[in-house]
C-alpha cells in the first residue's frame, strides 16, 4: 500500500480521550486502541499518559499513540486540544475528563467551583463542537460524553446526595446538551452518546479537582463501585444499538422509555399553560 492510500484509510481512525490518565479514560483509551484506534491521550499528568502510551504500543496493537498534556481549565490549553479535536483524523472523541468540587455549596472557593464548571462543561462543549464540525464535515464520527448518574439522582429523597449540587448540575448539563445535541444529528452518520455511570472504582473521590491526585500507579478511591471494565463494556454496547443514553448497570432501557414520556407530558403541560 502507498503512503498515501494507507494514511487515508488512517482518516478517522484516532480517537481523542481526555482524562485518560486514570480510570474511566485510561480503561476506554486501551479498548478502542485494542480495537485498532489509534489514540490522543489528554490529562495534566504527564508521568500517567506516557506510562499508558508505553502500555498500549508493548500490547501492541499496531496503533499510533500520541500523548498531548493539557490542563482543561485553561484557555490556551483548551483551545490546543480543541486544535486537535478538529483534525482530520478524528473520528471519536471521548469527553471524560472531570472533578467533583464536592463540599458545602456556600463554603466553598469560587475559584474551585469555576474549574468544576470549565472542566465539566466549557470543556466537553467547546471539544464537541470542534470534532464535531470536522466529523460533520467528513460524513462520520462518534461522540460520547460522560456524565453521571448523578444527573439523575442528585436531588432524590429520601436522602439527597449532599455537597454535590454544582457537580450533579454540571452532569445535568452533559446529560441535557448531548440529548439535544444528539436530537439534532438524528439521521446524520454521527452518533452521539451520553454515558451516565454510577459509583465507578477509580481514583476519582481521591481529590475535589484542584490538583491530579499525586502518585504513578493508577488508585482507586476507598467509596467502591462498578469496575471500570464494566462502564466501557456498556458504552460500546450502546454505541452498538445506537441508545443515545447509556446508564451502566441498566439492562432495560425502559426506565429511560419512561423519562422520556414524563418530559413530553411536562412540555404538553408547559405549552397547555395549565395553572
Ligand atoms: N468514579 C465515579 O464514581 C464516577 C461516577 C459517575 C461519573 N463519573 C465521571 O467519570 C469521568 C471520569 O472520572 P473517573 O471516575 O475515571 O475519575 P478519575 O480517575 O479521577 O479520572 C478523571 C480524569 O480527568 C482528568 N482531569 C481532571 N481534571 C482535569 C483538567 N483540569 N484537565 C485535564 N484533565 C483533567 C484526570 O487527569 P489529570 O488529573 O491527570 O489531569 C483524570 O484522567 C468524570 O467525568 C466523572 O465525573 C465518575
Amino acid at each position: 500500500m502507498s503512503t498515501e492510500s494507507a494514511e487515508s484509510t488512517r482518516q478517522g481512525r484516532t480517537a481523542l480521550v481526555t482524562g485518560a490518565s486514570s480510570g474511566i479514560g485510561a480503561a476506554y483509551a486501551r479498548r478502542l486502541a485494542a480495537r485498532g484506534w489509534d489514540t490522543v491521550l489528554v490529562a495534566r499528568r504527564a508521568q500517567r499518559l506516557d506510562d499508558l502510551a508505553r502500555r498500549l504500543r508493548e500490547e501492541g496493537t499496531g496503533t499510533r499513540v500520541e500523548t498531548l498534556v493539557a490542563d482543561l481549565s485553561d484557555p490556551a490549553d483548551l483551545a490546543r486540544v480543541a486544535d486537535r479535536a478538529a483534525g482530520d483524523d478524528i473520528g471519536f472523541l471521548l469527553n471524560n475528563a472531570g472533578i467533583n468540587g464536592y463540599g458545602p455549596f456556600a463554603d466553598l472557593d469560587p475559584a474551585l467551583l469555576r474549574k468544576v464548571l470549565d472542566v465539566n462543561v466549557l470543556a466537553v462543549t467547546v471539544l464537541a463542537r470542534s470534532a464535531v464540525a470536522a466529523m460533520r464535515e467528513r460524513g462520520r464520527g462518534t461522540l460520547v460524553n460522560v456524565a453521571s448518574q448523578l444527573a439523575f439522582a442528585g436531588s432524590l429523597p429520601p436522602g439527597p446526595l449532599p455537597e454535590r449540587a454544582v457537580y450533579g448540575g454540571t452532569k445535568g448539563y452533559v446529560v441535557t446538551f448531548t440529548r439535544t445535541l444528539a436530537a439534532e444529528l438524528a439521521g446524520t452518520p454521527l452518533h452521539v452518546q451520553v454515558l451516565c455511570p454510577g459509583l465507578t472504582a477509580t481514583e476519582f473521590h481521591r481529590s475535589r479537582g484542584e490538583e491530579p491526585v499525586e502518585g504513578r500507579e493508577q488508585q482507586v478511591h476507598e467509596d467502591g463501585g462498578m469496575p471500570v471494565h464494566q462502564v466501557v463494556d456498556a458504552s460500546l454496547a450502546a454505541l452498538d444499538t445506537g441508545d443515545v443514553v447509556c446508564v451502566p448497570g441498566l439492562r432495560d432501557t425502559t426506565p429511560v422509555d419512561r423519562l422520556t414520556e414524563a418530559e413530553r407530558t411536562l412540555r404538553e403541560a408547559a405549552r397547555r399553560g395549565t395553572p
